[in-house]
């Protein structure tokens, strides 16, 4: 479990172990477009602010990985207890 905060409203979400992010999103009413809700297409890409995303999608290079600016949600989780997102 990890906690998501969405910079625009200052709302404080949280993603249970076995929930997707963009599940979370979703049903907190933020817009976020999605598709495959598998990893591969980007359409859920989002941007990070603060924290360590851990990264399981397959649209991301490598640097982008590291440079830690944007993750997809739908698959993708975090390393440490928070995100903050441009939401
Ligand atoms: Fe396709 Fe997230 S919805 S990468």
């Amino acid at each position: 479990p990890f906690e998501v905060v969405l910079a625009k409203s200052g709302r404080t979400l949280q993603v249970p172990a076995g929930v997707s992010c963009l599940k979370v999103l979703r049903e907190a009413g933020t817009d976020v477009d999605w598709s495959c809700t598998e990893g591969v297409c980007g359409t859920c890409e989002t941007e990070v602010l603060e924290g360590d995303p851990d990264h399981r999608d397959a649209v991301l290079t490598q640097a982008e990985r590291e440079a830690n600016e944007t993750m997809m949600p739908c698959v993708s989780r975090a390393r440490g207890p928070r995100l903050v997102l441009n939401l």
